[in-house]
């Protein structure tokens, strides 16, 4: 496969691994050090001393764009219709083949005015995933909505459609699905609910640039997507995000409300704080725009190896990916974690065995946000007393529950993708022999 272009066919076929069953040969390490002392008890590691890929990265381009915002003068985009922000909105849209985009400084804001233009406030519940980045509810919570949380699927780590049907009530006005790692989420099945209940979708496509669903790129397929370009995302600027969509009456909604409710045309006319992406933050995203489908490809390419090389291996199985997965933007690599092939060792004991053979592999998200303290927030505030009934609000309490979730939140391992998938075979090998040396001396984790 070329390192330019993903081979979209093979994509699919390697990466619907992870079947249980017998390790075949392919699996089992090339390198000779994967038998004897783990590192984490004074053997030699199988990879030290050798940097990853870093993230986020620079280049001159980057450089060079932001000293010419700098010199220009235009630092705020009101002054100007050709300034950095409305250019990059345009190549944005261009990029993710979408009709129109509006920038704002964080994902967080994408998603919260998406929210606020669509109309949907206290006295409406939204859908989304108990495992995300707390922006995601905080947009729901910012306009008074109620976060309904819908369980997972054990095998992908994204929102059980089943669950999220489930928890449809007659206040439902939207589904926000979160594409999470980069991956899609089961978007097939979404859509259906979305479509039979009359929902609205907003796509959290944060973690998700440019991966592609049946031929679509993921933040086109809902009625609006939202992105991040906080620093360790794919595509990034420090703090910064976006909306994408092709209704343009709805798309100048949400450049009014994210512009303190004043319209394009100089009208104040909505409720709407103001989230406006500064120019220095679109001349970042812009110096990355020639370079940013090439390290696409290349994490594609680098995930399609790891799943290859992990296929078949019961110990570690990573993340699915549902039929009509075109791509990623592989933003995390993720595994479930099987301590049962690994001599019931724990996941931290797994990790720490694996972080000294070199391999930077962590957990992710510690507990689900349908255990953090906001939920005893909202349900003990004036404003979410006086727009849901007290049945309402004490079977929230009740359905709070999300057990797949709370598993998904033990087994996870995952790497930061965003630098170590832009690096060679050669590392990618090293992801894979630190993996199987822990496995084939895991008689030694007792002693770690
Ligand atoms: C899935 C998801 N949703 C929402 C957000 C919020 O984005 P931001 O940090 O730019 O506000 C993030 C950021 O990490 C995310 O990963």
């Amino acid at each position: 496969m070329s390192r330019k272009g993903i081979n979209r066919r093979r994509f699919i076929e390697t990466a619907s691994a992870g079947t249980l069953g017998a390790i075949t040969l392919s699996v089992m390490p090339s390198c000779s050090q994967t038998k004897g002392k783990l590192a984490i008890l004074g053997g030699e590691p199988v990879r030290s001393n050798k940097p990853w890929p870093k993230w986020p990265y620079s280049d001159e381009s980057i450089v060079d764009s932001v000293v010419k915002t700098t010199e220009s003068g235009i630092w705020c985009r009101i002054q100007s219709k050709t300034g950095t922000v409305p250019t990059f909105e345009k190549a944005f849209a261009e990029l993710m083949e979408a009709k129109y985009c509006v920038c704002v400084g964080s994902g967080t804001q994408a998603l919260h005015t998406s929210v606020e233009a669509l109309g949907i406030g206290p006295g409406d519940e939204i859908i989304t995933s108990p495992y995300t980045d707390p922006g995601t509810i905080a947009s729901i919570l910012s306009a008074r909505a109620l976060p309904v949380l819908a369980d997972l699927d054990p095998e992908s780590f994204q929102q059980d459609p089943a669950d999220v049907e489930r928890r449809v009530t007659e206040n439902t006005r939207a589904i926000m699905p979160v594409h999470m790692m980069g991956q899609p989420a089961d978007v097939d099945n979404i859509m259906a609910i979305a479509k039979k209940h009359n929902l609205f979708v907003i796509e959290d496509a944060c973690q998700t640039h440019l991966a592609k669903h049946r031929g679509k790129t993921l933040g086109t397929i809902g009625n609006l997507g939202c992105f991040s370009f906080q620093a360790s995302k794919t595509l990034a600027c420090g703090e910064g995000g976006a909306i994408i969509g092709d209704d343009e009456e709805l798309m100048d909604i949400c450049f009014t409300v994210q512009n303190h409710g004043t319209s394009r045309s100089g009208s104040t006319e909505r409720i709407g704080p103001k989230y406006r992406m500064n120019e220095f933050e679109a001349a970042v995203l812009l110096g990355q725009m020639a370079s940013v489908k090439e390290r696409f490809a290349l994490r594609n390419e680098n995930a399609n190896y790891l799943y290859s090389k992990l296929k078949g291996f019961p110990g570690v199985v990573p993340q699915k990916l549902y039929p009509g997965t075109d791509s990623g933007s592989f933003y995390l690599f993720s595994m479930s974690y099987k301590k049962e092939h690994f001599n019931n060792a724990d996941r931290d004991t797994f990790l720490k065995a694996v972080n000294a053979e070199g391999v930077p592999l962590d957990g992710y998200i510690k507990i689900g946000l349908h255990k953090e303290k906001w939920v005893d927030t909202i349900l003990n505030q004036k404003v979410y007393q006086k727009m849901y009934s007290p049945e309402r609000l004490q079977k929230y309490r009740e359905e709070i529950d999300c057990p797949v979730c709370d598993q998904v939140c033990k087994d996870m391992l995952m790497i930061w993708a965003s630098g170590p998938l832009l690096g060679t075979k050669d590392d990618m090998d090293d992801i894979i022999n630190g993996i199987m040396k822990v496995y084939e001396n895991r008689d030694q984790l007792k002693n770690v």
